[in-house]
């Protein structure tokens, strides 16, 4: 990988790699196709029977907001979990579920094996992974480390467990302005990896000194500030949240921004009636449930052109369907399973990232 860097501290990678890379997520999304909507009565026969081999297996569901709404209640109902990523994790390694069932992305699979080793980790579907893991390969990512070696290695979740075995430290979007300030404040130079629309704005809110790796996630990178602004002209009540995937000119425009659990305490904390929302539309149904006599409006992304296939809605996430989790906990499919010796070296920054997360909790 040949590199070197933008005024912005952007690492300009090999365009060659750029154009692999949007290939290789461009595959992956051709590949993901929505499952079929199930009729109300087999709807009810998944639920059933999910709900009954949940408790044979002694399983718990750890789902994220992204996923279908009755896979989220189903998780609840059941005695499981639906919450945002750093969330997800701590409820996956603290459960004594003998087999966690994780509706969400792949990298949310792996975190959950690697603190869990003796629990059974399967998935819905191993198809549901990211663009920002696709575009950061660890190869590549290995190199641009040794490459700035005085840089502390910071990467954000949504990567694979040998990105993560190269890091010193693991974030979420829930802590990663605290943690890399936190950094920031004891000298430390930041080499950031994989998105860099919240890279930037880590660097933006912190004036840490980054290094930021070069990928976006398909779907907030569809938020547009120009149509942002036009809707808020229309609901000048209303205020607007973001998740800080989103471009920096969405960022500017958002009155708070933050993961998708900071955004629905946001929703109810907040006395607005209105709100504008750039970030999946999975989470309205939390948003709805927590406040359900406010108002929730989609942020305009690219608009309905045949290329917008990734518009608030994140085909990954999507492949999690009532069906494939009743196949999956009937045949035990789709087990994740993660080399032993990255998950020993992962298991490092991703436990000083929960041990951060407890601290800023106060916990
Ligand atoms: P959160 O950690 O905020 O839930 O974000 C995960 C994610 O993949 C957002 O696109
Ligand atoms: Fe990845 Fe974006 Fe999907 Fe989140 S919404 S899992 S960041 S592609």
């Amino acid at each position: 990988m040949t590199e070197t860097l933008a005024d912005s501290g952007v690492a300009v990678v090999d365009e060659d790699r750029l154009i692999a890379d949007t290939l290789l997520v461009k595959r992956y999304l051709d590949r993901a196709v929505p499952p079929e909507a199930p009729s109300a009565r087999q709807r009810a026969e998944y639920r059933d029977a999910i709900m009954g081999l949940l408790e044979r297996r002694k399983a718990a569901i750890v789902a994220h907001y992204y996923v279908d709404a009755e896979l989220q209640e189903l998780a609840e109902e059941s005695g499981g979990f639906v919450g945002d990523s750093l969330e997800m994790a701590r409820f996956g390694r603290d459960c004594d579920a003998e087999v966690l069932v994780v509706a969400g992305v792949r990298f949310m699979g792996e975190t959950a094996k690697i603190l869990s080793p003796g629990k059974t980790v399967l998935m819905p579907t191993l198809e549901a992974t990211c663009s920002l893991d696709l575009a950061c390969p660890a190869d590549d990512f290995s190199r641009f480390c040794d490459n700035h070696p005085e840089h502390t290695v910071v990467v954000y979740a949504n990567t694979s467990a040998a990105v993560k075995a190269r890091a010193d430290w693991v974030v979420t979007s829930s802590i990663a302005v605290d943690l890399v300030d936190h950094l920031s404040a004891g000298g430390e130079r930041i080499l950031w990896a994989p998105d860099r629309h919240l890279g930037a704005y880590i660097q933006r809110v912190t004036g840490a000194d980054m290094l930021l790796w070069d990928a976006a996630c398909i779907v907030h990178e569809e938020f547009k500030a120009r149509g942002l602004k036009d809707l808020i002209q229309v609901h000048p009540e209303a205020a607007v949240l973001a998740h800080p995937e989103s471009p920096a000119g969405v960022l500017e425009l958002a009155d708070f921004v933050g993961s998708t659990t900071q955004i629905i305490r946001a929703a109810s904390d907040l006395p607005n009636r209105q709100f504008i929302v750039a970030t999946d539309q999975g989470i309205f149904h939390k948003l709805q449930m927590r406040a359900p006599d406010k108002e929730f409006i989609v942020a305009p992304t690219a608009g309905k052109g045949a290329e917008c296939r990734s518009c608030a809605s994140c085909p990954w996430m999507g492949l999690n369907s009532l069906h494939e989790m009743r196949e999956t906990l009937e045949n035990g499919d789709n087990e994740v399973l993660v080399d032993a010796e990255l998950a020993r070296q992962a298991m490092i920054p991703l436990r000083r990232m929960l041990d951060f997360g407890k601290q800023m909790a106060g916990d």
